[in-house]
């Protein structure tokens, strides 16, 4: 099979730049080696930056999102027992909106297959050959069946633990990475939301976090060890850990329900430099993580694909390369920005247990100067919004 883009992993980075190639008129192929009801049920992000939007809009599928997505101006950060908005719209002029990952994977999925896009799911064995020639290829197995692509460029959009990043020799490139000691608990209830805005809550008993899925359904999340199991934390155990981490005196009552979904994730910051070798190109998670704290991962996808689906459209256009080589040094100097962000927020907001009793201090003071002061209000909520 001929292709002129091979695609590797059907998450918003693939898919979406599937999509924007194709409103370009170029063709390209989708591996995935999950099942698309797999992938369409995966929960994962919650927070769309006006950017993100921007683009999906642009593409043509933001219907939904534009429906059912929630608007939000602001978010809460709650420390010594009181709560303090960040008036993000206020501060920046824009706001973020919270629309599931899973709904933009459904979305993507069903303009690609509309526009009779080709994603192959369940595809197993996937590798790649020769990215640093002119012809490199992708070998994979599909429904029992050996195939080949060869194409133009192979893009890799296959995740932190894909295959497509390791094509890079070791000394070509670069690894950059902080594995913090702590991850989020996660859990999805039924219940109405608790807050009209998003809350982050730092506690010497650890961060929690306080966000939404639909008029319907809460998503919260909590501090906790990164090897410890669901299993270990009941129902009852899980509403005492979020009622001690975000309840003061002030009246505000989490709100409670059927928990639906448990699950804990590590968390980790990660570069890998250069984002391309030959004609493979990095997007997405599989160049770079975040820490979810400043929910930067999937924006940060979003904002990879945009690039790379102009410096391809360019080359398809004609034969201009300039932005090809330059995507790399592009895309790193927002994903610099963003891992600061997302460092910064998580140091600022979880429990370290080695942590001095002055630096405790000193985290308290770094809030208590955000909260006091517009300019790092400001600074905090341009990084939040995306400004950059
Ligand atoms: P992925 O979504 O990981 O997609 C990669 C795809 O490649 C997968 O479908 C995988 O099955 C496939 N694949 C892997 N290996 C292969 C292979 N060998 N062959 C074929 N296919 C392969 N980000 C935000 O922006 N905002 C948030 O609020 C936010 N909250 C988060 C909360 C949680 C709990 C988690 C876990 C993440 C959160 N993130 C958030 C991060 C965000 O989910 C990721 O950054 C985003 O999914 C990255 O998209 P991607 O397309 O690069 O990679
Ligand atoms: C969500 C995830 C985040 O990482 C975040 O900072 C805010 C919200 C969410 O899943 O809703």
């Amino acid at each position: 099979m001929r292709t002129q883009v091979a695609i590797v992993g059907a998450g918003p980075a693939g898919l979406l730049l599937s999509h924007l190639l194709h409103l370009n008129g170029i063709e390209s192929v989708v591996l995935e080696s999950r099942s698309r009801a797999e992938i369409e049920a995966t929960i994962r992000a919650g927070v769309l930056e006006q950017g993100s939007m921007d683009i999906l809009n642009e593409a043509g599928v933001g219907e939904r999102m534009r429906k059912e997505g929630m608007l939000h101006h602001g978010f809460e950060l709650a420390f010594g027992g009181r709560r303090h908005r960040v008036d993000l719209t206020e501060l920046t002029g824009k706001a973020i909106t919270v629309y599931p990952q899973h709904e933009v994977i459904i979305d993507l999925v069903a303009a690609r297959l509309a526009a009779g896009g080709q994603l192959l799911f369940e595809t197993s064995e996937v590798k790649l050959h020769e990215v640093d020639s002119a012809q490199p290829s992708v070998s994979f197995v599909h429904s029992g069946e050996a195939g080949r692509i060869v194409a133009d460029f192979v893009i890799g959009c296959d995740g932190f633990h894909g295959v497509s990043r390791p094509m890079i020799p070791e000394g070509v490139r670069e690894d950059f990475q902080r594995i913090y000691p702590f991850g989020w608990f996660g859990i999805l209830v039924e219940s109405a939301p608790s807050s009209d805005e998003l809350i982050y809550a730092q506690h010497e008993r650890g961060f929690a976090l306080v966000s939404t899925r639909s008029p319907t359904v809460q998503r919260l999340y909590f501090q906790c060890d990164p090897q410890d199991k669901t299993g270990n934390w009941s129902d009852d155990r899980i509403w005492a850990e979020l009622h001690a981490r975000l309840e003061h005196n002030d009246g505000w009552k989490l709100k409670e329900g059927r928990i639906f979904q448990k699950g804990i994730i590590g968390m980790r910051s990660f570069v890998c430099a250069p984002m391309r070798h030959g004609r493979l190109f990095l997007a997405g998670d599989a160049a770079h993580i975040v820490p979810p704290t400043g929910a930067k991962g999937m924006n940060l996808a979003i904002s990879d694909v945009k690039l790379l689906s102009r410096a391809l459209a360019g080359f398809y256009r004609d034969g201009s390369r300039e932005l090809l080589d330059s995507y790399s040094s592009d895309a790193l100097k927002r994903v610099w920005r963003a891992e600061y962000f997302s460092w910064w927020m998580t140091r600022m907001l979880h429990s370290f247990a080695d942590a001095s009793p002055f630096e405790r201090r000193m985290q308290r003071a770094e809030l208590e100067n955000v909260v006091s002061s517009r300019a790092l209000r400001t600074a905090l909520a341009e990084n939040y919004v995306g400004d950059f």
